[in-house]
């Protein structure tokens, strides 16, 4: 008679069958009635002026209608006011044709308006050009001296900065049995997902609009709109039903939405205006990042001494800055510790949040020294950090408000075989490859943020819900119906989950692995409250057997109230709504953390990553021949889409560790891979055997559900568990990801 429960089944993911037979629809793929095409003008310089913009002879050519410049630009809102986005670091947003300055290669000068997009972009080779070039530092290594601290903001609400200095770490170094020391330098990283940036503007007539927009948050992107172009937000719609991958990359409004809603307002018209390949690499990247280690530890293996300096790039008006070195004292319970994050501002533009931004730049350079301290006292790995394994998180002194790491470990150690490992370098063979095996710890936040969800229920006794969060790949959409389908007692083909515009209730940007905790509690919210208001109707109803129960007593299954422990008195929720003569009953409901509670405990999801790499000595070529990632995250509510996020960050990982990396040449400022074939990412030939496990975790302080995130924490261990098999594999520590084979040979 009960239901079945949806949350832990491994369901596929509900819009699967839509995007594999190409009927998802993204941003830049909506028709409209005389659509026009914008194609954006990138600076070729890094920094100066723009001493001429000629575009009297593109103008002139067949089918363009505009071309939008800092010399004709209208005078939108934008230009006196400082509103930013809901994901901006402090300092000044970039204004994309605010003038004639240049402050970083690749910035947007201007936008070619044409009847067709190939038209636009032929065009837009007709400017003609001419600079007035400046002195610009875009090398971080050459420019550390002019490190600073980073200014403090609203994002430091979820990035705050590193704990004061605790003990005397100088002293406890100096004194410490063992010593390991570490310098790690990490190269850019562009976020390069699928679908490329577009937003389709559709002009609704004075000064209204409908917007499809590829972004991580449909509100975020409406409250820009409406703010910089001093709109109505009613007027302001945005839409993103479907996002092929974002990890970061759309957690700010990018400048082609700002482009496309300047023309269509201009223009009265519609108007598209979609990114290339290369231009994917102008509006944000993973900073470069140089971090230095010193790790002490006594006798009986305990770390006592932990020093953790990062220095990252940031641009030269906004401060934007990551949790780099944090997570060690949260990791491991060292009393003295001194832990510090500078910026150096250079002519680039503004990095930005990339899948796990902080964890798996900071995360390597801890892992990585964990691992040199246990070989210096002769300790296994895993031993060593068992032995410094702590429920509290020393960096707050406070108690993890769930940590099944230990379990993580002893699962993980298990599936891969940990136990088979020499500790010696070199001394595991197969053919003529050397084989190592590495581990290491990984830790990301549990945060939660508020969201509202309406929940209707109709005559026809199925459930809407609906939510403004995008599903950006990740799931969303199904394991919010199975959230729902749970907590209403029905089937997943009776729950409608509509999301993704900005007209629906607010949910925050989609990003950090909240989004489930966020709006997850805000649906089964919802669905209670609704519930509640079917079960009031019964009640209220002549000869009701529900009018003489309490709620509680009441079990909602399969469409029908029941009496518990007497499966004969039940009512069908459309019997209720008939009964009652209404056509349906809606309400919308909000969930926040509880503000009681909330920071009393540490909320983190930890994991246990073991990897075997095989090197070939001859021509330094690494291979990741197998992976396990043990993961406790709380309730997992669909095992199969979970899975799908930690494989997806393992495989980032391996490409973090031997792939991936934007070369700038300094000479000129400018990345010199901005593409698909010289920016290298794996491929399947790349990736193995990989295997994921979720161990068991309880936790009812993150929320009702229990439910902890999953996005991020698939990546953060990979890097130095591989960094750590290769030292195992061939001796040697190469702290420079990705980890070039050259420095093998
Ligand atoms: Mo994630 S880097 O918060 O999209």
């Amino acid at each position: 008679m009960t239901k079945t429960p949806a949350i832990g089944k491994p369901i596929s993911r509900l819009e699967g069958a839509l995007k594999v037979t190409g009927q998802a629809k993204y941003a830049g793929e909506y028709q409209a009635p005389d659509l026009l095409y914008g194609y954006v003008v990138n600076s070729t310089i890094t920094k100066g002026k723009i001493a001429v913009i000629d575009t009297a002879d593109a103008k002139k050519m067949a089918g363009v209608v505009e071309i939008f410049t800092h010399e004709n630009r209208p005078s939108t809102a934008w230009f006196d006011i400082q509103y930013a986005d809901m994901d901006a670091p402090p300092g000044t947003v970039f204004k994309p044709l605010k003038d004639n300055e240049i402050k970083y290669n690749g910035q947007p000068i201007a936008l070619v308006v044409a009847e067709t997009f190939e038209m636009a972009r032929y065009a837009a080779m007709k400017i003609k050009l001419a600079y007035k070039e400046e002195q610009f530092e875009t090398d971080l290594e050459s420019n550390l001296d002019k490190e600073r601290d980073p200014k403090k903001g609203i994002a430091s609400m979820l990035k705050p900065p590193p704990p004061k200095p605790k003990g005397d770490f100088e002293q406890a170094y100096r004194n410490s049995y063992v010593q390991s020391s570490g310098e790690f330098k990490h190269g850019t990283e562009h976020h390069n997902p699928m679908e490329m940036f577009a937003s389709t503007v559709i002009y609704e007539g004075k000064n209204k609009l409908k917007i499809y927009d590829k972004t991580q948050g449909t509100i975020n992107s409406q409250f820009y709109v409406a703010n910089v172009f001093g709109l109505k937000m009613k007027n302001v719609q945005v839409i993103s039903p479907f996002v092929g991958g974002a990890f970061g990359s759309g957690l700010r409004p990018q400048y082609q939405l700002f482009m496309a809603v300047m023309a269509s307002l201009a223009l009265k018209r519609n108007v598209r205006v979609t990114l290339d390949r290369a231009q994917m690499f102008t509006f944000g990247h993973r900073p470069p990042t140089i971090q230095y280690t010193k790790f002490g530890a006594d006798e009986t293996g305990k770390v006592n001494a932990i020093y953790h300096k990062a220095s990252a790039e940031t641009s030269q008006f906004e401060d934007y800055v990551e949790m780099v070195v944090n997570w060690s004292n949260m990791l491991y319970p060292a009393e003295n510790t001194l832990l510090e994050s500078k910026l150096v501002p250079l002519d680039v533009y503004s990095p930005l949040d990339m899948r796990a931004p902080g964890g798996s730049t900071g995360i390597h350079a801890i892992e990585v020294t964990m691992d040199e301290l246990a070989c210096k006292l002769n300790i296994d790995p895993l031993e060593f950090r068992l032995i410094n394994y702590s429920d509290i998180d020393k960096s707050s002194d406070k108690e993890f408000s769930s940590k099944e790491l230990k379990e993580c470990y002893r699962q993980g150690a298990e599936k891969f075989g940990w136990s088979n490992r020499n500790p010696q370098p070199r001394t595991m063979k197969r053919g003529n490859k050397l084989v190592g095996y590495g581990m290491a710890t990984g830790i990301w936040d549990a945060n939660r943020l508020l969201a509202r969800v309406e929940a209707k229920v109709t005559i026809d006794g199925r459930v809407e819900l609906k939510s403004a969060v995008t599903d950006i790949g990740t799931g969303t959409l199904t394991v919010m119906s199975q959230i729902a389908a749970d907590e209403l007692g029905m089937d997943l083909d009776n729950i409608i989950f509509s999301y993704a515009d900005s007209s629906m209730p607010f949910a925050p940007i989609q990003g950090g692995s909240f989004t489930t905790a966020t709006v997850g509690a805000a649906v089964k919210t919802a669905c209670r409250a609704l519930n509640k208001k079917i079960f009031k109707k019964a009640a209220a109803l002549k000869d009701s057997f529900v009018s003489k129960a309490a709620f509680e007593d009441i079990i909602f299954s399969n469409g029908f109230l029941f009496l518990k422990g007497s499966p004969d008195n039940r009512i069908s929720i459309i019997e209720i709504l008939e009964k009652s003569s209404i056509k349906e009953l809606k309400t919308t409901n909000m969930a926040m953390p509880n503000p009681l509670t909330d920071g009393k405990k540490t909320k983190a999801v930890h994991s246990a990553v073991f990897v075997e790499v095989e090197v070939d000595e001859e021509l330094g070529i690494i291979e990741v021949t197998r992976a396990v990632t043990s993961v406790a995250a709380g309730k997992i509510i669909n095992p199969k889409t979970a899975e799908s996020q930690i494989l997806g960050g393992m495989i980032w990982g391996i490409s973090k560790a031997l792939h991936e990396e934007t070369i700038t040449d300094h000479r000129f400022g400018k990345y010199m891979n901005p593409n698909l074939a010289e920016y290298h990412i794996p491929v399947h030939a790349d990736i193995h055997d990989l295997n994921v496990i979720f161990v068991d975790e309880k936790d009812k302080m993150v929320n009702d559900l229990g439910i902890k995130g999953v996005g991020e924490i698939g990546i953060v261990g990979m890097p130095p568990a591989i960094t750590n098999a290769v030292y195992n594999a061939t001796g040697k520590r190469i702290n420079e990801l990705p980890i070039h084979f050259d420095r093998l040979l």
